[in-house]
């Protein structure tokens, strides 16, 4: 093992990590939309399943791919004797870089809105569209503007993970999310005590508890695949760089499964408390998802709240935290490979990388509202098209990308380095991990024909993953 590498300090600094990993936007402002559309209960119920059959395993083999190899997403390949597959890396690092990005501006955006609500309560709450268009770049009369505003707190909040990273694994990271989940999980209470007591959120718990098969079809159980592989920040290749800091005597089993159900608790949680709280202020038909729903609707819910200027504060910090721990684990895959593939310093690497991912981010929120810039997109259901430049570079990503270093990881880890490969490296902890089939069979046959339907969907059918 090469002794020179970080590792973790703590076993649960690594835990912390790779949920803060995990929780992130998609748990807080994307799930419970999803939920909502796919009929509560039974969408909870079939989410559930895709963690439980597609989640653990596709974590597991990443983050024993990584332990095994003791190295960063492309140079993993390396190690393990199958240059051929780096690609499935380069990918991976691909993926991160677009995906932080616009990940890092929205949470610029984010930042913002906790100084909204603590300052400006009352502007977001004359005009939450106007508020939310003027922050893009967009005033009221539909001239443009350069969004500057939304753009220094995408530089600040930029600037946070950069400070992060450059400390390092145990002294950035690690450190970080040993304050920034627990403080996560407290938020996440505290507005869940809120959301149940409002008046009228019985009905929004009771749907949410609820099992309505008829609003389930094939789209829905694909969508929920997506869903929790985009929740649990598989296919990024981000776990084989956390399992590669790991020590042989983790349990990775054990871990995997920890880490999972955190990241799922806090999904159903949050979907316990937006959907109960929209269905007691605005009504059930409010229930959305994305940037539009969590800037601008929610606003609505906050002003008709009781204490709701505090609660808007709490919410947008569980964001906030939310969203710093993902993007640090995006940048650090990123800088992981980038340090020990070309030999480059941390510290230079760093803040060169994040100065252009910003960068390209500004074109983000500018293509956002204010300036019409476009992307360039073609799929077989639409043909070619040219969408605005934000949307462009999600479909890239969320579309395709993610699912196709899923697939490569599963077509590697099944048929190339092989199931007992990653068995053996799993009980390196000499802890016997009791799945061996089953594990096998979903990690050859199940999972890639699950991802090659995604895939097939996504460029055919026009179906969203994320
Ligand atoms: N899992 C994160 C979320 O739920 C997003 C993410 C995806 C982070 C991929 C890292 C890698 O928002």
């Amino acid at each position: 093992m090469d002794n020179s590498r970080a590792q973790w300090g703590s076993k649960l600094g690594f835990i912390l990590a790779a949920a803060g990993s995990a929780i992130g936007l998609g748990n807080i402002w994307k799930f419970p939309g999803r939920a909502y559309e796919g009929g509560g209960g039974t969408f909870v119920l079939i989410y559930l399943c895709m963690v439980i059959f597609f989640g653990v395993p596709l974590m597991l083999t990443e983050l024993s791919m990584g332990r095994a190899s003791q190295a960063n997403v492309v140079g993993c390949f390396h190690k393990l004797g199958h240059k051929g597959w780096s690609w499935v890396g380069w990918v991976g690092v691909l993926g991160a870089f677009i995906i932080t990005c616009y990940y890092s501006h929205v949470g610029g955006w984010v930042l913002r809105y906790v100084y909204s609500y603590a300052f400006e309560a009352p502007e977001v709450y004359g005009d939450p569209l106007g508020y939310f268009y003027a922050t893009l770049g967009l005033a009221a009369d539909e001239t443009t503007h350069f969004p500057w505003v939304a753009i220094l707190f995408a530089a600040l909040f930029m600037l946070c993970n950069a400070v992060v990273i450059i400390r390092g694994v145990e002294g950035g990271i690690e450190k970080f999310n040993k304050i920034g989940m627990p403080a996560l999980f407290l938020i996440l209470v505290i507005l869940l005590v809120r959301a149940v007591t409002l008046p009228g959120a019985e009905e929004g718990l009771k749907y949410m508890l609820s099992f309505d098969w008829s609003k389930v079809s094939f789209t829905t159980v694909l969508s929920a695949l997506g869903q929790a592989f985009y929740s649990l920040s598989i296919g990024m290749a981000i776990l084989i760089t956390y399992g590669s800091y790991l020590p042989r005597t983790e349990n990775l089993h054990k871990n995997t499964v920890l880490i999972c159900t955190m990241d799922t608790l806090v999904a159903i949680l949050a979907g316990f408390i937006i959907v109960p709280a929209v269905f007691a202020t605005l009504g059930a038909d409010h229930v959305g998802k994305g940037g539009g729903f969590a800037f601008v609707s929610l606003a609505g819910v906050f002003e008709q709240m009781p204490g709701g200027r505090l609660f808007g504060v709490l919410f947008y910090l569980l964001l906030l935290f939310a969203a710093l721990t993902s993007c640090i684990s995006l940048i650090e895959s990123i800088v992981a490979f980038l340090t020990e593939h070309f030999n480059w310093k941390r510290t230079a690497t760093t803040i060169g990388v994040c100065t252009v991912m910003f960068l390209i981010g500004c074109l983000y929120t500018c293509s956002q509202a204010a300036y019409p810039l476009k992307g360039f997109w073609i799929d077989a259901a639409g043909g070619v098209s040219f969408p605005a430049f934000c949307d462009a570079m999600e479909y890239l990503t969320d579309r395709l990308m993610i699912p196709f270093c899923a697939l490569g990881c599963c077509l590697f880890a099944g048929w190339v380095w092989k199931p007992e490969s990653a068995i053996r490296e799993i009980e390196q902890s000499g802890v016997r991990f009791g799945m061996k089939k089953t594990y096998a069979v979903i990690i050859r046959y199940i999972a890639p024909l699950a991802i090659i339907t995604i895939l097939g969907m996504s460029i055919f059918g026009g179906i969203t993953l994320s």
